[in-house]
């Protein structure tokens, strides 16, 4: 039988862990697929860089072409951005081609195009490496799970922002240190701030909300916070708390409608979640029939991201000579029963929370604090009182005062609530910075 023709667009990370697990498992992914795949054009921007690779394929710096051409069955996406990525895309549907892509961002906010795309011209579309690495998550989410409700999931799905949370908790090592690291091993986005700020987080949690939840892809929905505030100090206290901080996704579907938030989160340090480390991802699904299951691995890297992108290709070829019809479809669900869910706004969301202040030293401001908290019917799980500090301001009779950290846990709350707790603290004399404030998962 003919082999089937890949042609890549990009040949950085993830293309080469493409083409380097192409080449050596041939001969047993042609065992899994009955046909030979074949690599064997990719488009770049600096052609010598990439025929210095010797990878004995056509390359070229016209992306155009090879999306064109008609000896290209199959188009592999793995060079990032918007602009030529999306119209190269569905430039390749337009021409028959099947598509498979590891670009998070523009499925995250292109997708429902795409797929419209795709589904008109009886192409697959495809898309596991965009969220978390080598983890299939997408297959188990799209067939292992298919016979659940999924009522919410959880997961750190940010390899970089593993990566320097890990460091730093526990080498010491500084945010720029890990960082620059994290993108000398290719973990990191072409832009840093999308790892950083949890944007990529937020392209990864939009596009599994709706694989779950059977909805259309609603980026925008997302609540997104980064982990650039994280402090040493606050990584420390929560480890006296039993907790470590990790940046989870979190999608839950309440009766009331969905949260889809990306932020700092303190886990209690026995759970699973807490101890995966280093560029590691991993994921909580919780169906309603089968429970809490979670799936573990490397969140980036060549042949990590390589492994689901060739998983991909390898699906669309034992497909290729399926009615379209009866493919699986490309977010789970029949394209005409996707629902759009109401999506809650913040102050409808619910969570434990860690809040750090910082307080005059002086009688009697515990109970002004927890007070704010009883008016409001916010229950207090814990409360850490530091050691002074020597910051203060001077008293009356130029006494310096010293300030003291003070560190509550909440119980679970309305964000709402919170919010106006803080504004209530903040407010106070004796009240000298502003509150941090991370949320709490239990899981
Ligand atoms: P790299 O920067 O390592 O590689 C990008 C490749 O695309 C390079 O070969 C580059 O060519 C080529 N390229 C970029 N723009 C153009 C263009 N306009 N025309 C032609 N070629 C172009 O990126 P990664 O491999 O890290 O990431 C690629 C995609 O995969 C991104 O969407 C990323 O989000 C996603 N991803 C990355 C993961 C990772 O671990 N790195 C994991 C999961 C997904 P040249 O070198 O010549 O400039
Ligand atoms: N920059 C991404 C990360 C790549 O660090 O997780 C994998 O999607």
């Amino acid at each position: 039988m003919k082999p089937v023709t890949i042609g890549l667009l990009g040949l950085g990370t993830v293309g080469q862990g493409v083409a380097n697990i192409l080449t050596r498992n041939a001969a047993e992914i042609e065992r899994r697929t009955g046909r030979s795949i074949r690599l064997t054009r990719a488009a770049v921007r600096n052609k010598a860089k990439a025929e210095a690779l010797n990878l004995g394929i056509d390359i070229t710096t016209d992306a155009q072409s090879l999306v064109s051409d008609p000896d290209i069955d199959i188009v592999c996406e793995a060079m990032g951005g918007d602009d030529p990525a999306l119209s190269l895309l569905h430039s390749a549907i337009a021409n028959g081609k099947h598509v498979i892509t590891a670009n998070k961002a523009l499925i995250a906010v292109h997708g429902n195009e795409l797929f419209r795309a795709a589904s008109e011209k009886g192409v697959t579309i495809a898309f596991e490496s965009a969220v978390a690495g080598g983890i299939p998550i997408i297959k188990a989410l799209r067939e292992g799970l298919t016979a659940n409700r999924i009522e919410w999931l959880v997961g750190i799905i940010n390899g970089t922002g593993n990566f320097i949370l890990s460091e730093m908790a526990e080498k010491g090592r500084t945010f720029d240190d890990v960082l620059a690291e994290a993108q000398e091993l290719g973990y990191a986005e072409a832009d840093p701030t999308f790892d950083v700020e949890g944007i990529d987080a937020a392209h990864k949690l939009a596009i599994m909300a709706s694989v779950a939840f059977g909805m259309p892809l609603q980026f925008d929905a997302v609540y997104t916070e980064g982990i650039s505030q994280i402090t040493r100090e606050d990584v420390e206290f929560a480890e006296e708390l039993g907790y470590r901080i990790k940046h989870l996704g979190v999608a839950r579907r309440r009766k009331e409608g969905v949260e889809l938030r990306v932020h700092p989160t303190l886990i209690p340090e026995r759970r699973l979640l807490a101890n995966v480390n280093g560029v590691m991802n991993a994921i909580v699904v919780h169906g309603d029939a089968v429970g809490p299951t979670l799936y573990y691995g490397a969140g980036a890297g060549s042949e990590p991201t390589g492994s689901a992108m060739v998983a991909d290709i390898i699906d669309a070829v034992r497909c290729l000579d399926a009615d379209p019809a009866h493919r699986v479809p490309t977010l789970a669900f029949q394209p005409d029963a996707l629902t759009p869910h109401v999506m809650l706004d913040t102050a409808n969301y619910q969570s434990a929370y860690y809040l750090r202040l910082h307080a005059l030293d002086q009688p009697g401001v515990l109970a002004t604090v927890t007070d704010i908290f009883g008016k409001l019917g916010i229950s207090i799980e814990a409360i850490l009182q530091k050691e002074p500090e020597m910051v203060g301001e001077l008293s009356d009779d130029s006494i310096e005062v010293p300030n003291v950290p003070i560190i509550l846990l909440t119980r679970r709350v309305r964000e709402g609530l919170i919010e106006t707790a803080i504004e209530r603290i903040e407010a106070l004399s004796t009240i000298t910075q502003p509150v941090t404030r991370i949320r709490v998962e239990s899981l």
